[in-house]
C-alpha cells in the first residue's frame, strides 16, 4: 500500500492493515471478504499509537508508520484490548522501539506479561486518566468485557474522536475506502451486526454499560478496531448497538430448519406460508446443516421472530440443531418470539429438549408447538401453517 496515507482529522492517521488470508475469525467466524485490524496515529508535540494488528501484519504496520513519522519519535503505545489480534504487534514495536511506553488498563498489564513477558516501561491508566500530548489529551475510558475484561477506549478530547477498539468494530477488509462515507455501508452494517452477534453479543449488558457511560461524550469520529471508520451518521451505529445490547429484534422472521430426509421441509414450507400469511413480509429460511452457524447467529439477532424445525435424532435434537441451540444459549440471546416443530418416528424428544433451552433463555414460545410423527398429515399442516401465522401475528404486533 504505497503511498498510503489516511488521515482522520489534521495529525490523526488510519495505519492499519487488512487481512485477507484468514479464513476463520478467532478460528470460528468465517471471512469471506477479510477482516481489517486497525491502528491509529496521533502526531502532537508527543506521538501516539492506538492499538495494534495481530502478529504476523507487524512489519506492513511498522511502514504505515514509517511513512508518516519516524518512528523512534513514538512516545506511547496505547493498548486497549490484549487480544492479539491487536496486541499481537506489542513485542514487534517494543524491539524496533524500546524507548516507547506501552499504555494500558491495570488488567491488561498482566495480560501483557503473560502473553508477551513485557513488564518494563509499561504505564497502567484506569477510568478518567488522561495523558497530554501537547496540543490534544488522550482520556481513557474502562469498558470491561466489551470484550475482555481489561478492555478500554481512548477519547481525544480536542478532536472528539473515540478510538472504541472492538465495539462498532465490522468484520470485511477496508476495501479502498476507511470511512462510512467511502464504503458500502450497508455491507459493513450487515457485518458489524454479524460480529456483534458472534463475538460482543454475550456481553451486551457490559455493551449497555459502556454506552451509558460514553453516552455523555460529545462524538464527531468513532474509529473502531475493525472495519470503516464513522464519521458520517455516527447516531445510527451508537443506536444499532443500543438495539442489539437490548436485544431487540426487527420485524421478521428466521426460520431454521434441519432435515434428513424431507418431512421437516416439508412441515417448514407450510410454516413459511403461514408467515407470509400472518402478514410478515420479512422471512427468510435457512438450512441448519447448509448455514454457518456465523450467519444463523447474526439472523437469530437481527429478527424477532425465530422458527426452529428439527427431527429427532438419537433421542435428542438433530446435531446441527442442537450446536445452534447451544451457541444461542452461550450467547445469552433473549426477548425472541419462538415457534417450534419437527419429526420423529418413535421415541421423540427433540421438541421437549428444544424447549427446555429456549425456555432457558425466556423467549416466548408460540403455540402451537406442532411435533408430528414421521409424515405431516393434512392436519399436521394446517397446525404448521396456523403456527407460521401466530408467530408472524406476534412479531408484526410489537
Ligand atoms: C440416525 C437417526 C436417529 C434417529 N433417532 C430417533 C429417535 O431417537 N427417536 C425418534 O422418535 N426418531 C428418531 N429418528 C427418526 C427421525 O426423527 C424421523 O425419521 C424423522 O421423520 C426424520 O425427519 P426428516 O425427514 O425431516 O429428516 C432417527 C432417525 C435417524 C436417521
Ligand atoms: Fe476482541
Ligand atoms: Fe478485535
Amino acid at each position: 500500500m504505497d503511498g498510503l496515507k489516511v488521515e482522520i482529522k489534521p495529525g490523526i492517521y488510519w495505519i492499519g492493515v487488512n487481512d485477507r488470508v484468514k479464513d476463520l475469525f478467532e478460528g470460528i467466524w468465517p471471512l469471506p471478504r477479510g477482516i481489517s485490524y486497525n491502528s491509529y496515529l496521533v502526531i502532537d508535540e508527543k506521538v501516539a499509537v492506538i492499538d495494534g494488528v495481530e502478529e504476523g501484519f507487524s512489519q506492513e504496520w511498522y511502514e504505515n508508520i514509517e511513512r508518516l513519522i519516524d518512528p523512534s519519535k513514538i512516545d506511547y503505545v496505547i493498548s486497549n484490548h490484549m487480544e492479539p489480534d491487536h496486541s499481537g504487534s506489542l513485542p514487534f514495536i517494543r524491539r524496533m522501539v524500546p524507548e516507547a511506553t506501552i499504555v494500558l488498563s491495570e488488567k491488561a498489564r498482566e495480560m501483557l506479561n503473560d502473553f508477551y513477558g513485557i513488564r518494563e516501561n509499561v504505564q497502567t491508566v484506569g477510568d478518567g486518566d488522561e495523558i497530554s500530548l501537547g496540543e490534544r489529551t488522550l482520556r481513557f475510558h474502562e469498558i470491561p468485557y466489551v470484550h475482555w475484561p481489561e478492555t478500554m477506549v481512548t477519547y481525544l478530547m480536542e478532536e472528539k474522536v473515540l478510538f472504541s477498539g472492538d465495539a462498532f468494530g465490522t468484520y470485511g477488509a477496508l476495501d479502498g475506502g476507511f470511512f462510512d462515507d467511502q464504503v458500502d455501508v450497508d455491507y459493513y452494517i450487515d457485518e458489524m451486526l454479524r460480529y456483534y452477534a458472534n463475538i460482543i453479543g454475550m456481553y451486551s449488558i457490559p455493551v449497555q454499560n459502556a454506552l451509558s457511560k460514553l453516552g455523555g461524550l460529545s462524538m464527531d469520529v468513532i474509529a473502531p478496531a475493525h472495519g470503516p471508520i464513522w464519521r458520517q451518521d455516527i447516531g445510527r451505529v451508537i443506536g444499532l448497538y443500543d438495539r442489539w445490547s437490548h436485544w431487540e429484534g426487527e420485524k421478521g422472521v428466521a426460520l431454521i430448519y434441519g432435515s434428513m430426509y424431507g418431512n421437516t421441509i416439508e412441515a417448514m414450507e407450510a410454516v413459511g406460508r403461514g408467515v407470509i400469511s400472518g402478514g410478515c413480509p420479512t422471512l427468510r429460511i435457512y438450512d441448519v446443516s447448509r448455514t454457518s452457524f456465523s450467519i444463523l447467529l447474526q439472523e437469530c439477532w437481527h429478527w424477532k421472530g425465530v422458527i426452529l424445525g428439527a427431527p429427532t435424532y438419537d433421542t435428542g435434537i438433530f446435531i446441527p440443531m442442537d450446536n445452534l441451540l447451544s451457541s444461542l444459549h452461550h450467547k445469552r440471546l433473549k426477548n425472541r418470539i419462538c415457534g417450534l416443530f419437527g419429526s420423529f418416528t418413535w421415541s421423540g424428544g427433540a421438541m421437549r429438549k428444544m424447549r427446555g433451552i429456549v425456555d432457558e433463555l425466556k423467549w416466548e414460545v408460540v403455540e402451537p408447538e406442532v411435533p408430528f410423527k414421521s409424515h405431516a398429515t393434512e392436519e399436521h399442516l394446517e397446525q404448521l401453517e396456523a403456527l407460521g401465522r401466530a408467530v408472524a401475528e406476534r412479531v408484526m404486533q410489537d
